[in-house]
């Protein structure tokens, strides 16, 4: 079997990226053709767009090359490191010991003896390189040289030289390199301000269109009414309602994630000593401020713990946690007796409302058998205490 490997940040993939693709399908005949987006990339730091968006844009970008091609998420979904050799380990392992090429560009070939386990990547593999016929008489042909020397199998395909790259487009090049884009591409990241400058708008415009992308339909429906009624009650408050629109379409984004991904981000979120006392319910909400903060880049804290905090609450919460946690439990769909009169109270003082919310949640969630995190029962004391009721 004969495996063509394509790997890439793709932030965002482009033309002269699908145009490569094509050439290397040409090389020989392969049974199947694997594009990769980086998970954290290892040699080329700082994507703008997390890997989900970045695996949905090469899904645009790619998908219709042939019905060989496959866009994989493996790079963004395993728990292990990114490295480049555990990758073709999985691939031999998953399609019993193929014939890799993988495809790099000449920038890559001369920093490839570098790279982690750089001996096992060539042993692994035939790489393909791509590179500019001036470019292969000169720096190429003294690489090739010295990495054949190791046994290195490289081949070069010739391309024409792409006067476009990527991190060309994040900064912002004007309308001319609008070009340079798939137009299904382009569409997705006008629609979602996907890299605009401003950092509330892209998070804003990213989380949405994440949350179409990870969400069921019901999951998502829910969390435009979060945001709905978190940017009611900011108004209300006087309260940063960019921050809260960022926080309501971010809060259950992990909603549907597996649960070691679950177990893994939010034993990472920095805030949970004893992962194993957590109800597996509360664990999402943990999770998805990791998201945010690694995939997104987000690191402004009063995002971050409205998102953390959702779930269970915490002793101390500050006003865009109370809202967010308010607006999860009274939103327009959510249906149950005293949803009206919390709603009310919501409206008028914000503590009063979490005391009443969080004693109706603990209620509920004794009489169901399960246990009441002990962030909750933190909460619980700390509004008792703002309202007078114990010292
Ligand atoms: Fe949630
Ligand atoms: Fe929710």
């Amino acid at each position: 079997m004969k495996i063509l490997l394509f790997g890439g940040a793709f932030d965002p993939p482009h033309k002269g990226h699908v145009s490569i693709l094509k050439k290397a399908a040409q090389h020989t005949d392969f049974d199947k053709i694997i594009v990769m987006p980086t998970g954290t990339p290892t040699h080329k730091k700082g994507c703008v767009a997390p890997f989900d968006v970045r695996l949905h844009m090469a899904k645009l970008a790619f998908g219709d090359i042939g019905e060989n091609v496959e866009i994989s998420d493996y790079e963004g979904t395993n728990l292990k490191d990114d490295y480049t050799y555990l990758t073709l380990e999985y691939l031999k392992e998953k399609y019993d010991n193929p014939h890799i090429f993988m495809a790099i560009g000449s920038d890559s070939l001369l920093s490839l003896n570098s790279w982690k386990n750089a001996q096992q990547v060539m042993d692994s593999c035939t790489v393909l390189a791509f590179a500019r016929e001036d470019d292969v008489e000169d720096d190429m042909a003294e690489k090739e040289a010295e990495l054949e020397k190791t046994g290195a199998d490289i081949r070069f395909i010739k391309v024409d030289p792409v006067e476009f790259s990527s991190s060309q487009y994040r900064k912002g090049f004007g309308e001319e390199n609008r070009d340079f884009l798939p137009q299904n591409v382009q569409n997705i990241i006008d629609e979602y301000d996907i890299y605009a400058q401003d950092d509330i708008t892209r998070w804003k415009g990213t989380a949405r269109l994440l949350a179409k992308l990870l969400l069921d339909e019901k999951r998502y429906i829910h969390t435009l009414n979060v945001e709905k009624l978190a940017a009611e009650l900011g108004e209300k408050y006087s309260l940063d309602v960019e921050k809260l629109r960022v926080a309501a379409l971010l809060h259950d984004i992990m909603k549907n994630a597996s649960y070691d991904i679950l177990l893994h981000r939010a034993s990472q979120s920095g805030i949970i000593n004893k992962i194993e006392d957590k109800p597996k319910q509360t664990l999402h909400g943990f999770a998805a401020a990791h998201y945010a903060a690694k995939e997104m880049d987000i690191q402004d804290q009063d995002i971050l713990w409205a998102v953390k905090s959702h779930t269970c609450g915490r002793y101390g919460m500050q006003d865009m946690e109370k809202v967010i946690y308010l607006a999860d439990m009274l939103c327009e769909e959510r249906k149950f007796d005293s949803k009206d009169y919390l709603l009310g109270i919501a409206k008028e003082n914000l503590d009063k409302a979490m005391y009443a919310a969080l004693q109706h949640s603990l209620e509920w969630i004794k009489s169901k058998g399960n246990t009441v995190d002990t962030d909750s029962l933190g909460a619980l004391e700390y509004f008792a205490q703002l309202a007078g009721e114990i010292c």
